[in-house]
Formats: structure tokens, C-alpha cells, sequence
């Protein structure tokens, strides 16, 4: 193989040099991290950005160096110049100078550069970048994520995790973010789930990884009713996440779904995966296999062989799939609320008046708290002029803590609330665990996912009042009693049936 006779001269013999040596070295790096599934997000700097510009730059160089020969190999032709040779003697202090000043400006560069693009990665992978930069696409995830559990984890611990190939997946998808941004050709809301996301195992499990799962946890909580007197009512649950005790593993309660020897595979008929008709358990010891489904709303065999319905092995995030962007439901934030002492309880109706000003469609942020502000303002100075004006001051704290709840929740201009992000965990505004645990989920010999009021928790306390609570010890479980007589309609309705639209 012959190269052009241009080639031949120093600076393209370096940028050949620099060009080789990088791809020898990405090579490398590249079969380390394949082979070993070694590495983390910083091998994945040198990569795919700083020895990728440096192979760039040495390619860049060949070229230039051969212009340069062509041209002086002209001039020499032409007589113009006399025929020279690079010589280097290092006994000459002027040769040695240069050479010391191009090889440390050299250094100096290579240095600069990796500062540089390691610094530009890591505002690439700060909570900041990832949450303001492209401000009123992601803002209700950034500010629901600020009000977490998780507000200390950054976006990148869940949305990309470790090693190289996760970081470039989500840079590219980012590249294409980037446009639609600047085109506005995003999606409102931004579709859920996330079918990029990557599996909830490899990034939830490097920080609650399952041995140090609890066995149980008390979950208390207070409601009020839209009532005169915004009636309390409290529920305390025990619930079985793991076993009685922490020793037998995940043999039984909640987190049994994610023990290795249970594989738990569904098909969903809706994009939000709110709806599971057909669910199919095998258990890897044994290789038994169960197939359970809706007999009220079955898939039709033409339905699973269509190609779009693919099967899903359940894991984390078919429960926790809202760890870190959660958009209450109003009733929820606004009975938090009230239960903080940020909205008093002695203003008559004000439950039921928030749930009838935050359940309405507003257009914008600003427009919604402008309108809820006035509404309740007119409400209040017309129906109970005696507390609108001697506590006034209790009025106006809690008309500021429902649009300050309101902006935590929801955000019109992206259609993001509630009502487009289902919450997997519980089955109260959403089916949630009913999706599968409906009762109607059958198998061919006649097994049904259960519905048992005690399979997931055991009720502890509930009532609303020292005359009515009723208390069991934390072995037992009381009965469910609904807080509205509904005639036991609680037994044959999902819950989300009425609690979707109660308000
Ligand atoms: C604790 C883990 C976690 C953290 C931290 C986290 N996310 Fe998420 N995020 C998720 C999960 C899980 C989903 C997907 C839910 C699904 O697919 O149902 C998601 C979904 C999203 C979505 C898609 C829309 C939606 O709400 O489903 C966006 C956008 C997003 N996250 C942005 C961010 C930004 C920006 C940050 C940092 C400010 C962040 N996330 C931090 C776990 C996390
Ligand atoms: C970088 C570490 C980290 C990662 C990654 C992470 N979490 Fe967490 N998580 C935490 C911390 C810290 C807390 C708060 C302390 C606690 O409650 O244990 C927490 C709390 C929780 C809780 C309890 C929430 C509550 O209301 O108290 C759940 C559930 C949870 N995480 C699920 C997840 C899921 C699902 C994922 C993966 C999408 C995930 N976490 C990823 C660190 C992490
Ligand atoms: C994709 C379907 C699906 C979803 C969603 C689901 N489960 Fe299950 N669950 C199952 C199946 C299948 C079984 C096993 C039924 C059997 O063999 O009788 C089961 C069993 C259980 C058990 C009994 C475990 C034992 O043996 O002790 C508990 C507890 C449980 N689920 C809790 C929940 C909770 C809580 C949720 C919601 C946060 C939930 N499940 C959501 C499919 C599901
Ligand atoms: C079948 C549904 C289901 C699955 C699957 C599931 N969880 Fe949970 N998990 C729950 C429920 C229900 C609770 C109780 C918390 C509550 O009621 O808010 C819980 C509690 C937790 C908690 C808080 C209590 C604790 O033990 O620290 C963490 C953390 C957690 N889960 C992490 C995970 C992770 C990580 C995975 C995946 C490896 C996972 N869960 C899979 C339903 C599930
Ligand atoms: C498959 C598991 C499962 C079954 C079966 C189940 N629940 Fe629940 N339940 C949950 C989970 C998970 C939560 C959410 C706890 C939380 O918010 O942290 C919950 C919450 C509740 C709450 C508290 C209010 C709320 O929604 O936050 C009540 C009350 C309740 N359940 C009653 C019932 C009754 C009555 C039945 C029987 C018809 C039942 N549950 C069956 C898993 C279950
Ligand atoms: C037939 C319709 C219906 C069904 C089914 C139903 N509820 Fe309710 N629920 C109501 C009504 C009506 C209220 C009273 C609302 C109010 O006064 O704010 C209510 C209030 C509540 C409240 C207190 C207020 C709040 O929103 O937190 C809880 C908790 C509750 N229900 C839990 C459940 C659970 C859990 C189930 C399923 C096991 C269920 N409900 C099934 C109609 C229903």
C-alpha cells in the first residue's frame, strides 16, 4: 500500500501517532468494560468523549501536515526554497527549548481538555442540568422529585446508574430530548412509562438492595371528610412487606413478587400499564406455571399474539413506578395539609371547598391560583362572613397552602397531575395492586389472585373520634370500615371505581 508522497513529513507521522495511539486505547478500554462489565461513568468520559476528540484532532492533523508538505514541496520545485531537512539536536539550546515548550504545551492542552470535558460531564449529570435546562418540559418531575423521598438521590442514580454503556444510551436520547425541546415536538404530558428506563434492579437495588428490606412498616394516616366539619378520620395499617420475621426472606408478604425463585410476567392492554388482564407466575424451582386471568375482561386470543402486547417480567417499578415523581391526587395533599396544621380544621367545608376548586381544568399554573385564591376568598366572605373576617389570617394561611400544595401537584401547562401519572402502590385513586389482586383473576383450575382485605396489610386503629376508634393489638386486624356508609359496596367495587371521580 503506497500513501501519497505529501504524507510523508512530521506532522502527519504525529497525528498518525495520536490517532493510532487513541484507537489502540479506546480498543482497550472498550473490551474491559465489555468483557469484565467493569467500569463506571468516568471510564465512560475517556471513552466516548476525551480519546474520541484526541483521535479527532490526530486525523485532523494528517491532513493539515500534508497541505503543508504539498505546498513547500512546490515551492522547493519552483526553486523558491531550499531543500531542508527537520533536524532536531537536542546539544542546541534553542532546539531544546522548543521541544521542552511543545511537549509541555502539549500536556498543558491534553490536561485542559480532559478538565474541561470532565467538567462539562459533570453538569451533564448534575440535578440542576438535568432539572432546569430544559425548565417547563421537565418541571412538575423536578419539583414532585424536590418533595420525595429521593430529593437527595440525583436524576442520574435512577435514569442511567453505572458503567459507560447506560451513559452514551442516555446522552443520545438526550441529543434527540435537545430537539424536540428546541422544536417543541415534545409530548404533554411525557408519556409514562418510560420504555427506555433501565431495569429498576440494577439502580434501585444499589441502594435498597433486598436483604435489608424490612419485614413491616406502619403506615398512619389521617383523613378528612367533605364535610361541615371536615371530619377526621384515622387509619393505621400494618403493612406485611416481608415476612413475620426478617430470617425466611421473601417466602411470603409484599416484596415476594421480587424473591429469584418467583418469575412474574404479565401483558398489559393499556399504554399506562393501569389495566393487567392476563398474568402468568412460574415459580423457577419447581417450573410449575399458573396462568391467571380477568374472566370479566379477558384478552382475546388474537389480542396476545398481536405483536404489540409483549410480555413484561414485573420488578420494582410495577409498584414503585412513582419513587421520586409523585403527583398527589388532591384529596391526598390537601388532607396532608390540613393534618400539618397548614390549613385549619375549624374553617367549616374547607375540605370539601378545596376539593371543589382543585378538581377543576385550569390552562396555567398562575391562572389556577388566581382563580382558586378568588374563589375561595368569594366563598368564604359571602357563606361565612364571621370567620372570613375575625380569622382572617387563618383563612388566608390555608387559601395559600392550597395553591402551594396545588403547584407541588399539578402542572396544566404539561397535563401532568395525577390523573395522567398512576401511583402502582395501593389501589385507592388507581387499581394499583387490584390491577392484578381484583378478585376476578383466575386460573384454569380455579386459583384467584387474592383480594383478602389481611394478604397485604392488617388495619391497627381507625375511626374518627375517642367514641368511635376502634383499636386492635398488632397481631390481629380489625374489620374494614368504610368512613362514608356506602353499604359495604366496598366488598364488590374497586375502590378506584368511586375515588377516581368522588369529587
Ligand atoms: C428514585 C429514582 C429517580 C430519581 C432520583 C429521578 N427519577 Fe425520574 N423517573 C423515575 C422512574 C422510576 C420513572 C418512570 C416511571 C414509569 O416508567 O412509570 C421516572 C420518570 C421520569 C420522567 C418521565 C415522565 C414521568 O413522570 O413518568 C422524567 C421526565 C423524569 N423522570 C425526569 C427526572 C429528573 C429531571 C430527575 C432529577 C431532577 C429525576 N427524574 C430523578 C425515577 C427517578
Ligand atoms: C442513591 C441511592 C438510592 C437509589 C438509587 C434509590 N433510592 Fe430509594 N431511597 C433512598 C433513600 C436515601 C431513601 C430515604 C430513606 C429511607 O426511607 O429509607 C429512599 C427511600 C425509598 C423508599 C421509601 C419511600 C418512603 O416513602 O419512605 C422507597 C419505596 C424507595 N426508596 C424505592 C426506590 C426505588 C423503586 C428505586 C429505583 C427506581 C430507588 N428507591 C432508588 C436511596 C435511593
Ligand atoms: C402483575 C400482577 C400483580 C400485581 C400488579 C401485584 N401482584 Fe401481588 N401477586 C401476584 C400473583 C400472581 C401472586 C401469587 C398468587 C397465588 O399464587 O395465589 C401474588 C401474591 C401476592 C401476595 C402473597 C405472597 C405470599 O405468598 O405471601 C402478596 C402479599 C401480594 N401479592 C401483594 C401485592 C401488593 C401489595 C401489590 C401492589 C403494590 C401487588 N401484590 C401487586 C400478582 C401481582
Ligand atoms: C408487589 C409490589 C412491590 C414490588 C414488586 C416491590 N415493592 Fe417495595 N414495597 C411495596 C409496598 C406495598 C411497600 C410498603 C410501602 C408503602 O405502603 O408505601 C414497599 C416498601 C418498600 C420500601 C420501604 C421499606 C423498606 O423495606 O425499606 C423499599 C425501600 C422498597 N419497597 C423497595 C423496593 C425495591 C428496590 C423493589 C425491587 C427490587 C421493590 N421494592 C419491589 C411493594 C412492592
Ligand atoms: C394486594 C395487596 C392489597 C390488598 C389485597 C388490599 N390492600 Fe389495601 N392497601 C394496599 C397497599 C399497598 C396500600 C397502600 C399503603 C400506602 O399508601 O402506603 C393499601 C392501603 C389501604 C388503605 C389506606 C387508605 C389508602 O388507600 O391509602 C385502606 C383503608 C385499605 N388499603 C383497605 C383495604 C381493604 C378494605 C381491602 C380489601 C377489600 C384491601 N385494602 C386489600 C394493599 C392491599
Ligand atoms: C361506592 C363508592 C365507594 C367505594 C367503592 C369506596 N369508597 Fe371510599 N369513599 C366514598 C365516599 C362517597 C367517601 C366520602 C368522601 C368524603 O366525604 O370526602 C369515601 C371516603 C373514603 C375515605 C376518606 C376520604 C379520603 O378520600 O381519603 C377513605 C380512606 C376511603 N374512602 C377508602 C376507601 C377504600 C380503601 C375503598 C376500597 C376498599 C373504598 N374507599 C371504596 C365512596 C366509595
Amino acid at each position: 500500500m503506497k500513501l501519497p508522497k505529501s504524507y510523508y513529513n512530521t506532522l502527519s507521522y504525529i497525528g498518525t501517532l495520536v490517532a493510532g495511539l487513541s484507537l489502540l486505547l479506546i480498543i482497550f478500554l472498550f473490551m474491559i468494560t465489555y468483557f469484565f462489565h467493569v467500569g463506571s461513568s468516568y471510564i465512560g468520559l475517556f471513552l466516548y468523549i476525551i480519546i474520541p476528540s484526541l483521535l479527532v484532532l490526530g486525523l485532523i492533523i494528517i491532513p493539515v501536515g500534508m497541505f503543508f508538505e504539498r505546498r513547500r514541496n512546490r515551492l522547493e520545485e519552483k526553486g523558491k526554497i531550499k531543500k531542508s531537512k527537520l533536524i532536531i539536536d537536542l546539544n542546541n539550546y534553542r532546539h531544546r527549548n522548543a521541544v521542552f515548550i511543545f511537549t509541555l504545551g502539549t500536556i498543558v492542552f491534553i490536561f485542559l481538555t480532559g478538565i474541561g470535558s470532565y467538567e462539562a460531564f459533570h453538569i451533564t449529570e448534575s440535578v440542576k442540568f438535568c432539572g432546569t435546562t430544559c425548565h417547563t418540559v421537565m418541571k412538575p418531575e423536578y419539583t414532585a422529585y424536590q418533595n420525595s423521598p429521593h430529593a437527595n438521590v440525583t436524576c442520574v442514580e435512577c435514569h442511567v446508574g453505572e458503567g459507560a454503556d447506560w451513559y452514551v444510551k442516555s446522552k443520545l436520547s438526550g441529543l434527540y430530548q435537545v430537539y424536540s425541546v428546541i422544536f417543541k415536538k415534545y409530548p404533554k404530558p411525557i408519556p409514562t412509562p418510560v420504555h427506555s428506563l433501565r431495569p429498576a434492579r440494577e439502580t434501585c437495588e444499589k441502594c435498597h438492595w433486598p436483604k435489608k428490606f424490612y419485614s413491616n412498616l406502619l403506615v398512619s394516616e389521617r383523613h378528612y371528610l367533605a364535610d361541615k366539619n371536615n371530619t377526621e378520620w384515622d387509619i393505621n395499617l400494618r403493612m406485611k412487606i416481608g415476612p413475620n420475621h426478617s430470617a425466611n426472606g421473601f417466602t411470603e408478604g409484599i416484596h415476594w413478587h421480587i424473591n429469584k425463585n418467583v418469575k412474574i410476567e404479565y401483558i398489559t392492554n393499556k399504554e399506562d400499564r393501569s389495566s393487567i388482564p392476563w398474568v402468568r407466575y412460574i415459580n423457577k424451582v419447581t417450573n410449575d406455571t399458573v396462568l391467571f386471568e380477568n374472566t370479566e375482561s379477558p384478552l382475546k386470543e388474537k389480542e396476545i399474539e398481536e405483536s404489540d402486547l409483549k410480555t413484561r417480567e414485573m420488578d420494582c417499578m410495577d409498584c414503585h413506578n412513582r419513587p421520586s415523581h409523585v403527583y398527589s391526587a388532591p384529596q391526598d395533599f390537601v388532607d396532608e395539609a390540613i393534618s400539618a396544621g397548614l390549613i385549619s380544621r375549624d374553617i367549616p367545608k374547607i375540605k370539601a371547598r378545596a376539593m371543589k376548586v382543585l378538581n377543576k381544568k385550569y390552562s396555567t399554573q398562575d391562572s389556577a391560583i388566581m382563580i382558586i385564591t378568588e374563589k375561595l376568598n368569594s366563598y368564604y366572605s359571602k357563606k361565612y362572613p364571621e370567620i372570613y373576617n375575625d380569622s382572617a389570617q387563618l383563612v388566608q394561611k390555608a387559601i395559600v397552602a392550597i395553591t402551594d400544595e396545588y403547584k407541588k401537584n399539578v402542572f396544566p401547562e404539561m397535563n401532568a397531575s395525577w390523573d395522567a401519572y398512576p401511583n402502582f402502590i395501593g389501589h385507592k385513586e388507581y387499581d394499583g395492586c387490584f390491577r392484578c389482586h381484583s378478585g376476578s383473576h383466575k386460573s384454569s383450575d380455579g386459583q384467584t389472585i387474592s383480594k383478602d382485605c389481611n394478604l397485604c396489610h392488617t388495619i391497627l386503629k381507625q375511626g374518627s373520634n375517642a367514641e368511635n376508634m376502634e383499636v386492635a393489638d398488632i397481631d390481629s386486624s380489625l374489620t374494614f370500615k368504610h368512613p362514608e356508609d356506602i353499604d359495604g359496596e366496598w366488598k364488590e367495587t374497586n375502590c378506584s371505581e368511586c375515588h377516581r371521580e368522588l369529587y
